[in-house]
C-alpha cells in the first residue's frame, strides 16, 4: 500500500510516522508513505496556495491549481514506475481522497475496504476549505468525526493508521487486526483487561478519585482471571464485554 499525502505542513507527519507500528511497517516495505508539500506545486515566488473567496466570505480558500499539479505529478510518476517495472500491476487500484468534515465518516468497515487498495492519495485542507473545483479530481470525501479540526493532517494520520494496521503483517504475530474491537462485531468493545500488580493500594484515594464512586482503597484484579481455569475465564470475559455507548 502506498499513501501519498498532499499538505502544506509536511513536517507534522514526521514524528508520528517514524515511531512504532507505522515505522516498522515502512521498514518492512508493507506500506510506503510519501509526503508532498503543496507549496512545491506553485509557480509564483511566494509559493501561494490560497486566496480570498469569490463572492465574499471569511478566511482563505485553498486554490485548485496547486492541487491539480500535485495530483498530476503524483499520477505521472506512478505511471512511469508502472511502465518501467515489469512486476507492477497494470491496474493498480488507486483512490484520491479529500479529508473534510463534510465527508463520509470513517469507520472500521470503510478502513477495511480502503486496505484492499494499492494506493491512497490524501488531500489535506487548511483555512476555510478547498476551492469547490478540486472535487472534480477526488474519488471520495472522508471525515474522521462530527467535529471541525484546523486541517486534514490529523485526519490523514488517523486514516493511514486505521488502514495500515489491517494490512497483513503490519501488527506482527502477537496481535492481529481480527482481534480488534470492531472487527468481530460492530457493536462490541473489549472486555476489561488487567496486568500486574494483582492488588493496587491507592495511597491517597481522596487525592485523585471521585470519592462517591471510589469506596475502596484497594483495586484488585478479579479472582477468576488468576484462577488458571480457562473455561471460567472465557465465561467471565463474555459476561464482561462492554458495548460502545453511542
Ligand atoms: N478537516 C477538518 N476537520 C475534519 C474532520 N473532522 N475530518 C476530516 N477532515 C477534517
Amino acid at each position: 500500500m502506498i499513501f501519498d499525502i498532499i499538505t502544506i505542513f509536511p513536517q507534522i507527519f514526521d514524528s508520528y510516522f517514524n515511531e512504532s507500528i507505522l515505522s516498522r511497517a515502512q521498514k518492512k516495505n508493507l506500506i510506503k508513505i510519501n509526503i508532498h508539500n503543496l507549496r512545491d506545486y506553485t509557480l509564483d515566488k511566494h509559493k501561494k496556495v490560497d486566496d480570498k473567496p469569490y463572492g465574499g466570505g471569511q478566511g482563505m480558500i485553498l486554490q485548485v491549481e496547486p492541487f491539480y499539479r500535485a495530483l498530476a505529478n503524483i499520477k505521472m510518476q506512478k505511471s512511469k514506475i508502472k511502465m518501467t517495472n515489469q512486476n507492477a500491476k497494470l491496474t493498480a487500484k488507486t483512490k484520491t481522497i479529500m479529508l473534510t468534515p463534510t465527508g463520509k465518516t470513517l469507520d472500521q468497515k470503510m478502513a477495511m475496504k480502503l486496505s484492499k487498495l494499492d494506493n491512497i492519495i490524501l488531500l489535506c485542507g487548511r483555512y476555510e476549505g478547498f476551492d469547490a473545483r478540486i472535487d472534480k479530481f477526488v474519488d471520495e470525501k472522508i471525515s474522521i468525526g462530527n467535529y471541525v479540526l484546523s486541517g486534514g493532517e490529523l485526519p490523514a494520520m488517523v486514516l493511514v493508521e486505521a488502514v495500515s494496521r489491517i494490512i497483513p503483517g503490519v501488527l506482527g504475530h502477537s496481535h492481529s487486526a481480527e482481534d480488534d474491537t470492531f472487527s468481530v462485531d460492530k457493536d462490541y468493545v473489549e472486555y476489561p483487561q488487567f496486568t500486574r500488580p494483582e492488588k493496587f493500594q491507592i495511597p491517597n484515594p481522596k487525592q485523585i478519585t471521585n470519592s462517591k464512586k471510589q469506596k475502596t482503597k484497594t483495586l484488585s484484579v478479579p479472582k477468576v482471571l488468576l484462577s488458571g481455569d480457562h473455561k471460567k475465564i472465557e465465561e467471565w470475559k463474555k459476561k464482561h464485554i462492554k458495548r460502545k455507548t453511542n
